[in-house]
């Protein structure tokens, strides 16, 4: 859970201090006070970037030329205190944990944020890297091994992409970099099917649910072929070493590596239709609504991971029936920070001032 939070020229924020101090907070203000900002940077402290999919250089208040996100987080027990700051004028993020540094993403298995945002929708209408995101961000909270290899996977792929820029480079010269490559790749991409497919369980339950019994499915799309979740690590390396070595001639004409776990996807579809092609906007909200659910669902199972649930302006869009779903498969005791722009009347909750704008409103729920 967030203990607190610091934050120093993030968006409109020249400094503020924010402690939750309650399992269910909601924050209210009118339209354009800094309520998405302030989740965002919640957001930021446990993935390492933006759940509105921009630079770093957007976070930064306008005229300054850094942020830090500064916040304490108990999990399991044990308070860490997880930093960033990032340096406008030298594009440079500093990640620190207890004092540490750290690569950015470390942070989710000590801070597991699901958040519901207008912006979910991307999951099944936007593009793979935005499903890759996801996927990775559910995978490396549950596996921080998973940070590091895809830390060290796009490192390779950045040294093989600079040797296929020379001509005529050789097989011989290429081979170290495929095999450092299959190796660490084929960790992800094992990982990755295997959690896809925890996570489409819980969510196709949801689904079935908030749709009347209709069947989400889903696939991990991968150019190599279908694994399967009981596939050995050592088939997904044969598989991939011999992919990588068929694409050879193609990757040296287009100067860039082809195939692998960068280029995954993964598809879903409602009753055998491909939900980005078919589905109604009603549908593919549904369908990112219990993607989200699925993972929360997922995270909460695990008995080291109390995960925070962040709530930026959803429940206005929800009907009835789907706030109440919501809010039943929470675990007991979840720690929830939500937005809304309507106010709260006097004397039914307790209230306090966040800043000038904004009304910090706690609501026992349970
Ligand atoms: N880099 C930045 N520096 C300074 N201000 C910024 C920056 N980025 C965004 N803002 C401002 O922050 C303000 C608050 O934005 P935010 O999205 O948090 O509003 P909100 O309270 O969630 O509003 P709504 O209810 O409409 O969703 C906006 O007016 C925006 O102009
Ligand atoms: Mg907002």
């Amino acid at each position: 859970m967030l203990k607190s939070l610091y934050l120093q020229n993030f968006r409109n924020y020249q400094q503020l201090e924010f402690k939750p101090d309650n399992d269910f907070l909601i924050l209210t203000g009118a339209n354009g006070t800094g309520k998405s900002n302030l989740l965002e940077s919640i957001f930021y402290l446990g993935t390492g970037y933006s759940f509105r999919q921009v630079k770093d250089d957007h976070l930064v208040r306008f005229g300054a030329d850094y942020f830090l996100i500064r916040g304490v987080v108990n999990n399991n027990g044990i308070d860490y205190q997880i930093e960033f700051c990032y340096n406008q004028e030298q594009r440079k993020k500093i990640t620190k944990i207890n004092n540490k540094n750290a690569l950015p993403g470390s942070c989710a298995s000590y801070l597991p944020v699901v958040i519901f945002s207008p912006l979910d929708l991307m999951l099944v209408k936007g593009g793979p890297a935005e499903r890759r995101r996801f996927l990775d961000l559910v995978v490396g909270q549950l596996r921080p091994q998973h940070i590091k290899d895809l830390h060290n996977y796009n490192n390779i792929l950045i040294q093989r992409n600079k040797q296929l820029r020379f001509e005529n480079i050789s097989d011989d010269q290429l081979l170290p970099w495929d095999q450092q490559l299959v190796t660490v790749g084929s960790m992800i991409w094992k990982r990755r099917v295997i959690v896809l497919s925890q996570l489409l369980g819980r969510s196709a339950e949801v689904f079935k649910s908030l749709s009347e019994g209709r069947e989400l499915a889903g696939k991990y799309k991968s150019q190599i072929c279908d694994l399967k979740k009981d596939d050995d690590l050592e088939q997904c390396k044969l598989l991939f070493s011999e992919a990588i070595k068929k694409t050879r001639p193609h990757d040296r004409r287009v100067k860039a590596t082809t195939v692998g776990p960068h280029r995954d996807d993964f598809a879903l579809y409602i009753n055998q239709r491909e939900g980005r092609l078919y589905a109604s906007q009603g549908e593919q909200r549904l369908i990112s609504l219990a993607l989200k659910i699925g993972q929360y669902h997922l995270l909460s199972q695990q008995d080291y991971l109390e995960p925070l649930l962040l709530l930026d302006d959803v429940f206005s869009e929800l009907d009835a029936q789907h706030k109440l779903f919501v809010l039943k498969g929470m675990k007991q005791g979840s720690q929830v920070i939500a937005t809304t722009t309507t106010p709260f009347k006097d004397g039914v909750v307790g209230k306090k001032s966040l800043t000038d704008d904004i009304i910090m409103v706690y609501r026992k729920i349970f």
